[in-house]
């Protein structure tokens, strides 16, 4: 009992300095489905209730349930499950569970919440500020560290990791990206399918039901390619 308790910040902690970004992530119907206001609720601070009823509720209760406790693992209330965090990161992270996945919204409240510290409530702080900027309050500067982290990490990095789809095509680390003279061409950022992916809303791909990027997002990746592309 005392271990898990002194476990489960040290495991989040890490994973709010290196990001959590080995999901498995894809688009396969199955208990979760993507509600129309996805975007609003990815937006928001991370907190319980959502995660609670778009993950847990939607794909691991009906087996993980005091009840049915499949593996002797019960997963229905906050404290049940952060006693839990560590088998329960290790289960989503393997992709072992739930056994049909989650998809690309639930992968991604799912890691948002566990950055954010894996909190009970929304966490006060920037992002909850009364009156939000259209982008959240995030400024996207025109350099691979702000690109590499408030883009490729929500809207990207699930399909374009190792063992994600897309692996072939990484964007991260800095040096994997530039290696590939298409995809990034600099001071070209018209002869970059980085830019023109983004730019005509092929990326993230429709099946993902990611949103397209904001006008602000296209134009920091634009800038940044233009201006060399460099690792900064
Ligand atoms: C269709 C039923 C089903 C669903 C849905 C499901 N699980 Fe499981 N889960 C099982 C069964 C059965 C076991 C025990 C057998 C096993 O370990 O493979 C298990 C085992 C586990 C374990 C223990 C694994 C270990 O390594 O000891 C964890 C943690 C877990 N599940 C988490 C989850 C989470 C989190 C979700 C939702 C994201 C989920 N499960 C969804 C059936 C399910
Ligand atoms: C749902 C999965 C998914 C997401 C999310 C996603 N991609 Fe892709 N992307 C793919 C797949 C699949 C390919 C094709 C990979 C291959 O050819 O091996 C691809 C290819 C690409 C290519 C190469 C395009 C070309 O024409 O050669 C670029 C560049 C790219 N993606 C950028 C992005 C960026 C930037 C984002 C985020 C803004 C993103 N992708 C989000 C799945 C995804």
């Amino acid at each position: 009992m005392k271990q898990l308790f002194i476990l489960a910040p040290i495991l989040v902690l890490g994973f709010v300095h290196c990001g959590f970004k080995s999901l498995k992530s894809n688009s396969s119907p199955n208990g979760g489905a993507v509600p129309v206001n996805a975007a609003e609720i990815l937006a928001r601070p991370a907190n319980f209730a959502d995660v609670n009823q778009y993950v847990f509720g939607a794909s691991c209760q009906h087996c993980h349930s005091s009840a049915v406790a499949a593996g002797g693992i019960v997963l229905e209330s906050y404290a049940s499950i952060r006693q839990n965090l560590t088998v329960v990161l290790g289960a989503i992270e393997s992709g072992a569970m739930p056994p049909s996945g989650l998809n690309s919204f639930q992968s991604q409240l799912f890691s948002k919440w566990i950055n954010q510290g894996a909190p009970e409530m929304p966490m006060s702080g920037p992002s909850a500020s009364p009156s939000p900027s259209p982008s959240g309050g995030i400024v996207y500067l025109p350099t691979y560290t702000s690109i590499h982290d408030h883009i490729f990490h929500d809207s990207c990095l699930g399909c374009h990791r190792v063992g994600g789809k897309a692996q072939d095509v990484p964007l991260e680390p800095y040096g994997a990206l530039i290696a590939q003279s298409s995809v990034v061409s600099p001071k070209n950022a018209d002869g970059s399918t980085l830019y023109t992916a983004v730019r005509d809303g092929k990326m993230p791909t429709r099946s993902s039901h990611l949103p397209h990027l904001t006008v602000e997002q296209v134009n920091a990746i634009q800038q940044w390619i233009n201006e060399g592309a460099q690792n900064n």
